[in-house]
């Protein structure tokens, strides 16, 4: 069975591009990404770990390790990092994952079959500081991933595990946000004054403050 939201990202040691990477060490206290792509050499990659790379500091301000994970060698990594470079303009500052034994691709299931026999889907894994699964994502190898959504859902995943909220369709740091239903209005009055009920079960508040 795949994983699915709430079960531990499995644990693994793999090589990469720039040494040994233990898998749960590495992600330590901290929030973690890991994301798959087909193949090295490839332009749409190119493209992915090159907007990664350059959405470095963003990562960093919300306390999140990301890593890239292909079935292609370290040594190809370590090439196609230097033609990434060169064409985006910004530098893999992050562990690219050699699996030429698929072991990391199949434990967390990024080989789809039917789409192919050989290359890893486009799949993201947000992980929490529990090391638990809080989003997965699948995309085709024809069709690029948006990272500024990743790094919104990453926003909504950290303000939600801290406050008793929810966050609506489209939105965006710094907008209103929904009080969630285990909140009785007594309570959020308290905790979130000025609350706007638009039906019993729609209640909208400012954006709380993370620590
Ligand atoms: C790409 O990154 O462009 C790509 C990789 C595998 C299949 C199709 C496209």
């Amino acid at each position: 069975m795949s994983l699915q939201l709430g079960d531990v990202a499995p644990d693994f040691v793999a090589v990469t591009a720039t040494g040994e990477l233990r898998f749960h060490d590495w992600l330590g206290e901290g929030w973690g990404i890991l994301f798959s792509h087909p193949a090295d050499f490839t332009p749409v990659c190119t493209t992915e770990l090159g907007t990664v790379a350059k959405l470095e500091k963003e990562f960093a301000k919300r306390n999140t390790k990301v890593a890239a994970v292909s079935v292609d060698s370290a040594e190809d990594h370590r090439v196609w990092a230097e033609d990434i470079a060169e064409t985006q303009g910004a530098a893999v500052n992050y562990p690219m994952i050699a699996d030429a034994d698929r072991k990391v691709s199949e434990l967390y299931g990024m080989i789809h079959p039917n789409s192919s026999d050989t290359a890893a889907v486009r799949a993201v894994f947000i992980i929490g500081p529990d090391k638990k699964i809080k989003l997965t994502l699948t995309y085709p190898a024809s069709t690029g991933r948006n990272f500024t959504e990743i790094l919104r859902v990453l926003d909504s995943l950290q303000l939600t595990a801290e406050h008793q909220v929810a966050t609506p369709a489209d939105w965006e740091q710094g907008q209103q946000v929904i009080i969630t239903p285990a909140v009785s209005d007594e309570e959020a009055a308290v905790r979130f004054p000025g609350f706007r009920a638009m039906k019993p079960y729609l209640r909208l508040t400012d954006q709380p403050k993370n620590a």
